[in-house]
């Protein structure tokens, strides 16, 4: 009796609706729909998590009530679209509403602007809306202030580990942070933890390309602009007024070997192997490692960041990174003798569509906290 009643009462309750549209299907959007479904069930007494939009560069489907796991084939014979339609469409959807931008746009997050115009909360994986110049950044964040909107951003740096989160709840607690350092391109790790100069580093780049580690020409990991932008993300978490050029940028690459095509490039491979193997041979002679390093460092009155390549000893805590893995070491006053260390895969569709979800997550409990005031 007693639980027919309750059953009746949760019948009768009205579940406040979140309405979530998803730009970019690639990779990562892909398993982010792939995931929806799972995340509808988990909090279906709570609240109704409703796929309404789903849309990359090609073709959109802009209706409510959309089939989580039937996308693809609606997509495919979907209609192409204008910016116009979907911000009206947007516009129309009843709040509360969630843009999650998996793309890899910087064109498509200047629109920031008029998605929040139409009402919508954001959650990005996207690096450039994050990294655009301070006056659009800061335009952002002030737009979304009088309409009590949020923006998460957790998986821009370090994919799904919290790293954001994390300086969040330091700030919010008192902490103050002194230092943020760490190898934040799973790529880099991977070829700085396995080279050993047995072989030219060339090969290791080869290699790395042919397991799919790196960008088509991988000159775009080892010009470290990738590291300089995460870099930027976290120094923005920290409400810093830094741009991309107050980061100090060191490429992992010999002096001018980013300009002209990748054959040219290659072409003149033994520079890259001679100026990386005389710098691992005087790394092993003092008894140290190659990384490659962001660090921030907050000091009274003077905050410098930079991005090189580092020989750190046996004893520091990037020595002691996994390939392909990131790492985040966080000082701070409560964490001095002893960093705070984060670590674990920084890519991957599966650990980023989960950081998307965990984003989601966090969005959807401040709906439920707020439907229930
Ligand atoms: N992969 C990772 O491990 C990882 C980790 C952390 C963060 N991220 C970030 O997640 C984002 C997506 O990565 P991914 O690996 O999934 O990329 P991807 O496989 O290349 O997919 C990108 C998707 O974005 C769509 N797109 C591009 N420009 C667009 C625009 N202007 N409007 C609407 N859609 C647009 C593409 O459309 P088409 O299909 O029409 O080309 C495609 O569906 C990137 O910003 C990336 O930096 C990725």
């Amino acid at each position: 009796m007693r639980s027919n009643l309750a059953t009746a009462s949760l019948q009768s309750k009205v579940l406040p609706t979140l309405s979530v549209i998803v730009a970019g299907t690639g990779n990562v959007g892909a398993e982010f729909l792939r995931l929806f479904q799972r995340q509808q069930q988990r909090l279906a007494n709570q609240l109704h998590l409703d796929l309404a939009g789903v849309f990359n560069s090609r073709q959109a489907l802009l209706a409510p009530a959309l089939d989580c796991n039937d996308w693809q084939g609606a997509l495919a014979s979907g209609e192409n679209y204008q910016q116009a339609e979907l911000l009206a469409y947007l516009a129309s959807l009843p709040s509360p509403k969630v843009l999650v931008d998996i793309t890899p746009s910087q064109t498509f997050a200047r629109q920031y602007p008029a998605f929040i115009a139409a009402g919508c909360h954001l959650i990005s994986a996207n690096k450039q809306g994050v990294t655009l110049p301070g006056e659009e950044y800061q335009a952002i964040l002030a737009a979304l202030k009088p309409q009590q909107l949020n923006w998460l951003s957790n998986t821009t740096v370090g994919a799904g580990i919290p790293v954001q989160r994390v300086l969040q709840e330091l700030l919010q607690s008192g902490d103050q942070i002194r230092r943020i350092s760490g190898v934040f391109s799973g790529t880099l790790s991977w070829l700085l933890c396995s080279y050993d100069g047995s072989k030219p580093f060339s090969e290791f780049v080869l290699e790395a390309q042919a397991l799919g580690y790196t960008e088509p020409d991988p000159r775009d990991d080892l010009s470290g602009k990738d590291v300089q932008r995460k870099l930027l993300v976290l120094a923005r978490e920290l409400k810093l007024p830094l741009e991309l050029t107050d980061i100090e940028l060191m490429p992992l690459l010999p002096a001018g070997a980013e300009r002209g095509s990748w054959q040219d490039f290659w072409a003149k491979r033994a520079d890259l192997d001679a100026w990386l193997l005389a710098k691992y041979q005087q790394a092993v002679a003092e008894g140290k490692v190659l990384r490659y390093a962001a660090c921030l460092s907050l000091q009274p009155e003077c905050v410098k960041a930079s991005v090189q390549l580092v020989a750190v000893a046996s004893h520091d805590p990037l020595a002691a990174l996994a390939p392909c893995d990131n790492m985040f070491v966080i000082e701070s006053d409560w964490y001095q003798q002893n960093p705070l260390v984060l670590k674990g895969p920084g890519a991957g569709r599966a650990v980023t569509a989960g950081g998307l979800h965990a984003d989601l997550a966090v969005l959807a409990q401040n709906v439920i906290l707020s439907s229930q005031r």
